[in-house]
């Protein structure tokens, strides 16, 4: 008897303890919200979104229940890949406002309970940022900031330095002709990649953290982390055989010497050391590689809290049956670190829209799946409307990863696609801007598909993704246990269980017909629940009781029932 009491103590003290251990991490079951500002919103007329145009909107991601918004980069810069190309990693672009905008944009937040994430872009800085020149004129110590290397002689000619590829296709070195040296770029020309084995380079990207957290910022997410340093003996990587791409894109090598180099932990850990001993809240790192389940995994370690997992855009599509995704989010789930978070990525600004992805029928289906298993969902903008992608013309495309794969591939690299203006309304430019021309043009499927035509109906995508953000909350979402159960062929189950009497249940059609099976039996769940959340399209009513012993699943619908 006391040794049982002894253990319940000890028990209880180890889970309180737990949970004061987490308490300050406010990010943990929620959704984080990615705001692509030159899409979001245009506060000025000229076509472009900007802060003060976020700053008038941040009600509707209150009103959604998001924990944080991170903001795609908003610092100087020429634009040549929208902002990831930075020439001052301090200052903002007039084009977004100014430093005052931006204070005022937290400070917004703040009084709304949102925090505020920025973009830290530290793999590259943009050409035209002070340092280059300087680099380029071998002024100490920025001589050092970026990576530089002699030419290959081959025949008396001139080459790059080895065989290695830009992101955005073709060789990743191009030559100055006043240094007389080759600079990396795994990125744009544009792009020239930062050199972290220079110890003032890693000094002043300390600095830009500080200066950001100094403004009120609640954490970062970190840019293309993988490729932050690179071989230091500059090998060719190895050729990938028969990809039936062309020579000049980077599917066609192993990128075994320019991505997940060891070094690259001990950078993102003392980044982590930088966020810990800045004041106020406890500071999120959303970490982006796209690489494999371990090395996703050993971010945690070093001080990520939110690892991308894009297993929704990069591993299942709409071909995927219910049991790849059951084995695929099962290894996942079961690779999490002790006392870590499980994400899942909807969507972000380089990969089609999870609408467009999956089918437009079936387009609330990936944001249920993040609503229902443990841990953060991540939205990018759009998503809680069921936005799809606006196919572009070869003249209407300016992403340099679109553009430099030139007219007859352009439509298979560009992201163009997914980062047309937020449809808010069916007023010019779907309320986008006041100006008819924007950057990107609108989709036309605005006039019917958009916030305002959404915000009222519980039935909506906005209505479902609101309820969805609400869930997470829900403690046995928080808390519950997981088991997914691939139900006949064609339907997956996701269950969540607190104890005995309080189960959440997910199920999705994967079939393009109706279904209607005995999900009590197959999934072990109560035979009378009721429906919280139903697809868009599904015609199943929310607040309804369904006999689960004899289910009916509409073509392609989800439904979450408890
Ligand atoms: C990843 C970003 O998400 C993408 O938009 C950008 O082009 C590259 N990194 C380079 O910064």
């Amino acid at each position: 008897m006391l040794r049982r009491t002894l253990l319940v103590l000890f028990l209880c003290t180890l889970s309180e303890y737990t949970l004061a251990q987490n308490a300050d991490e406010w990010w943990r079951d929620t959704f984080v919200y990615q705001v692509y500002p030159r899409s979001f919103k245009d506060g000025n007329g000229d076509g472009v979104g900007d802060l003060n145009g976020i700053t008038s909107k941040l009600e509707h991601l209150a009103d959604l229940g998001i924990s944080a918004l991170w903001l795609s980069p908003i610092y100087t810069s020429p634009m040549v890949d929208f902002g990831y190309d930075i020439a001052n990693f301090t200052n903002i672009d007039s084009i977004f406002g100014t430093l005052d905008d931006f204070s005022r944009l937290v400070a917004k937040a703040k009084t709304l309970k949102l925090k505020v994430v920025l973009d830290f872009v530290p793999n590259h800085s943009s050409d035209k940022h002070a340092w280059f020149p300087k680099s380029v004129q071998k002024i100490k110590p920025y001589d050092e900031y970026y990576i530089w290397k002699d030419a290959k002689m081959v025949n008396g000619t001139r080459k790059p330095p080895n065989n290695w590829l830009s992101a955005f296709q073709g060789s990743a070195w191009t030559w100055n002709d006043q240094r007389k040296q080759y600079y990396l770029h795994q990125f744009a020309a544009g792009q020239p990649d930062l050199n972290y084995r220079s110890t003032a380079l890693q000094e002043e990207m300390k600095n830009v953290l500080r200066f950001w957290t100094n403004r009120g910022v609640d954490g970062i997410r970190i840019d293309t982390i993988p490729n932050l340093i690179e071989d230091s003996r500059f090998l060719d990587e190895p050729k990938i055989p028969n990809t039936g791409l062309p020579d000049t894109d980077p599917g066609t090598l192993q990128h075994i010497y320019t991505a997940d180099q060891d070094e690259t932990y001990d950078i993102l850990k003392s980044w982590r050391q930088v966020l810990d001993s800045s004041n106020g809240t406890r500071k999120i790192i959303l970490t982006e590689a796209w690489t494999s389940l371990s090395l996703t995994m050993k971010y945690y370690n070093y001080g990520s809290n939110v690892p991308f997992n894009f297993m929704f855009i990069n591993q299942l599509n709409n071909q995927s049956s219910p049991l790849d995704f059951k084995r695929i989010i099962d290894r996942y789930l079961n690779s999490i670190p002790q006392g870590q978070q499980p994400n899942w990525v909807v969507g972000n600004h380089d990969s089609h829209r999870a609408g467009s992805r999956y089918g437009e029928q079936r387009a609330d289906q990936i944001p249920m799946i993040a609503a229902v298993l443990p841990g953060v969902g991540v939205l990018y903008n759009g998503d809680e409307i069921g936005m799809i992608d606006r196919p572009l013309s070869w003249a209407e495309t300016v992403d340099p990863a679109g553009c430099n794969a030139g007219p007859g591939r352009y439509n298979v690299t560009s992201r163009d696609p997914e980062r047309t203006p937020f449809q808010w309304d069916s007023t010019t430019s779907a309320g986008f801007s006041t100006n008819p021309k924007t950057w990107l043009p609108v989709h036309p499927n605005y006039k019917t598909l958009n916030l305002a035509a959404q915000k009222s109906s519980p039935t909506s995508h906005y209505g479902i993704t609101k309820q969805l953000v609400a869930l997470k909350k829900d403690p046995i979402i928080r808390t519950g246990s997981t088991q997914l159960i691939v139900a006949g062929e064609n339907v997956l189950g996701i269950v969540r269980r607190l104890d005995q009497s309080r189960t959440i249940a997910l199920l999705i059609n994967f079939a393009n017909k109706p279904i209607t099976i005995d999900a009590s039996a197959w999934l072990n769940i109560p035979t009378s629940m009721s429906v919280l959340v139903a697809s868009v399209g599904s015609k199943i009513a929310p607040g309804i009781r369904v006999n689960t012993a004899a289910l009916n699943l509409p073509a392609a619908a989800s439904v979450i029932l408890k």
